[in-house]
């Protein structure tokens, strides 16, 4: 029988930059390990990795640019040890991009080793933006968690990652079948008007013509299954911004997505950050902290999404999907 940890490798995105996707990933390793979870923590933000800091690590002896530029062949290697016991590091690298931009099969390379790890999990903290290295790292994992905030460009950049990373992989997996991607490029704005508008719509369509493909489709929504996770709530309002992301995911896009939890708004992670103390190190009492427990206690409880994957949904009305109609992502 399989056991409710199915999924090992959690990778944390969300389009957005400063939303709380490390401190997010820190606060929940820190958690996990509390319940006695063994974690290696990989920074692969390549273009900014600041983990380190969050960590109180001011000169990592070594990142992953060692491995990329193979001064060091394997990623176990790199691990670096902290100050929380469980937890194990692997640095990212600030001038990464520059040095080495990885290719597709480096990066496979990387996240081959990566699910090798010693550790019951791993958690992946990803940089902002929908470029082809965040999306490939967070597609990869089985694992995915989105942050987001109640700003509005934080909807708007939150639904363009999902909605990004979704295209990306049906890109990938349906490379040779004209039909899907041609259907797939019709729904995009500026191609409105030719009646294919939503994922649905290209379902409908398959349904149809292809069931072949449909049935492909249909299997690759429901494996693609995202949790939230919204930050700085400071009030019962600010939490709707999740709500709101899971129906325009299941109106456009054909997908489920759920809300793990929330993250309150609180000064105690400020300050942490600051001082350079990996937050909730002796801030168990602090409502973030509180949130956290929380939500590392779901994961482990809860780590597939349940099976109806809200497929062939009919569009949403309400204000916000008219909002969302007009926006390109
Ligand atoms: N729950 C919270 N309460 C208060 N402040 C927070 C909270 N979460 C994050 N912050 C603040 O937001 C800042 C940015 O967080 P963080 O570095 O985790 O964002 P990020 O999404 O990883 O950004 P980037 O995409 O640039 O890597 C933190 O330095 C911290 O000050
Ligand atoms: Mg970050």
């Amino acid at each position: 029988m399989q056991t409710p940890m199915t999924k090992k490798l959690w990778a944390i995105g969300g389009g957005k930059g400063g939303v709380g996707k490390s401190v997010f990933t820190l606060g929940l390793a820190i958690s996990l390990a509390r319940l006695g979870k063994k974690l290696i923590l990989v920074d692969a933000d390549l273009g900014g990795a600041n983990l380190h800091t969050l960590m109180g690590v001011r000169y990592p002896p070594h990142t992953l640019e060692d491995f990329l530029l193979k001064r060091m062949s394997r990623l176990e290697d790199i691990i670096i040890d902290t100050q929380i016991e469980g937890i194990g590091l692997i640095c990212g690298a600030d001038d990464i991009l520059g040095a080495a931009n990885p290719t597709y099969a480096q990066k496979l390379r990387i996240l081959h080793q990566i699910e090798e790890l010693p550790a019951d999990l791993v958690l992946l903290d990803l940089g902002a933006g929908t470029s082809y290295n965040v999306l490939d790292f967070f597609n990869y994992s089985p694992g995915k968690i989105c942050m987001l905030t109640s700003q509005a460009t934080s909807l708007q950049n939150v639904y363009g990652f999902i909605k990004n990373s979704l295209y990306r992989q049906i890109t990938r997996e349906f490379a040779k079948d004209s039909l899907v991607l041609d259907l797939l490029m019709q729904t995009d704005v500026k191609n409105h008007g030719q009646g294919v508008e939503s994922i649905n719509d290209i379902l409908l369509h398959l349904k149809e013509a292809n069931s072949e493909s449909f049935q492909h489709l249909l299997r690759l929504l429901k494996d693609f299954s995202i949790y939230l996770v919204v930050n700085m709530v400071k009030e019962e309002k600010d939490f709707q911004a999740g709500l709101i992301i899971e129906k325009v995911c299941a109106s456009f896009l054909s997908l489920k997505t759920r809300v793990l939890g929330r993250l309150s708004y609180d000064p105690a992670v400020e300050g942490a950050v600051n001082q350079m103390m990996p937050f909730p190190l002796r801030q168990e009492k602090s409502q973030a902290a509180r949130d956290l427990e929380k939500i590392a206690h779901l994961l482990l409880e809860n780590c597939s999404l349940p099976q109806d994957s809200g497929m062939l949904s009919e569009a949403a009305g309400g204000s916000w999907s008219r909002f969302w109609r007009r926006t390109p992502a």
